[in-house]
């Protein structure tokens, strides 16, 4: 591999008790034993980043979700980077296609959170990818290039190793319909080839890229031998131990 592989699960709304929580967490722990291949993250709900953390220690990065980009002040169920950076949460995910669509996050909005992100030291997940609708329309890369280029206005090379790409087509989130080694590959090359234009080759060699949408055991060889695709953000599966344990151990 060019860059160490990232398994990275995303629990969304899941699971439904700080109890499940703990034996989720606990599950995915275990099964990352001895030199694991890869870096892992999780990104869980708010309530239960510390209990996850506590729980996993150092085997694996635990990070939010979303963040709210400001300091302080009347934001009402806001979550601010400086409160987590306080917990020492170090992680988030920003512009997750379900907060881009059901939330109404805007390029700017998601450009905000990661700008505020990088300034606070911390590191983000910038997911980016296209509609169906698009996909159908053959805008993939354009669509990409966009979401890119506006999420990450005035963050400069020096913050791009505070920053992981993950290349989410919507069509194949939690729908069943995981991309093809070869579409994600030609997608995650032009990405790559993006990231070089706008940050030189040595930033565009070292930044990881991630495929996300209906991962599972069974795709994630032939997504991972692809050259650019350099791991995996996977939802459901990451709701199961045995799956993402196989996941994580490319099993
Ligand atoms: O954040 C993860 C993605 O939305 C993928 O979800 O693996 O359930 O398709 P999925």
């Amino acid at each position: 591999f060019a860059r160490k592989p990232f398994i990275t699960g995303n629990w969304k709304l899941n699971p439904q008790s700080k109890s499940e929580a703990v034996d989720l967490a606990r599950g995915i722990a275990d099964s990352i034993t001895g030199e694991s291949p890869s870096d892992v993250a999780l990104f869980v709900p708010f309530p239960y980043l510390e209990t996850v953390q506590g729980i996993v220690g150092d085997k694996l990065i635990v990070g939010a979700e979303m963040i709210t980009p400001e300091i302080n002040g009347a934001f009402t169920g806001g979550v601010s980077p400086c409160m987590l950076k306080s917990m020492g949460i170090e992680w988030a995910l920003a512009g997750h296609s379900e907060r881009r669509t059901l939330n109404k996050e805007s390029d700017e909005d998601i450009n905000k959170q990661c700008k505020m992100l990088v300034e606070e030291g911390m590191n983000v997940v910038l997911c980016i990818g296209e509609s169906l609708d698009e996909f159908e329309k053959d805008l993939v890369d354009a669509v990409c290039e966009i979401q890119l280029k506006k999420g990450l206005s005035e963050i400069g090379a020096d913050q791009m190793s505070q920053v992981t790409i993950a290349y989410e087509p919507v069509w194949a989130i939690g729908t069943g319909k995981v991309a093809t080694p070869e579409i994600a590959q030609s997608v995650h090359k032009s990405i790559r080839s993006i990231t070089d234009k706008m940050y030189g080759s040595s930033v565009a060699e070292s930044t990881r890229i991630l495929y996300g949408g209906s991962v599972s055991p069974g795709s994630v060889d032939g997504l991972l031998e692809k050259p650019d695709i350099d791991g995996a953000l996977v939802g459901g599966a990451s709701l199961d131990t045995t799956s993402f344990g196989r996941i994580i151990n490319f099993e």
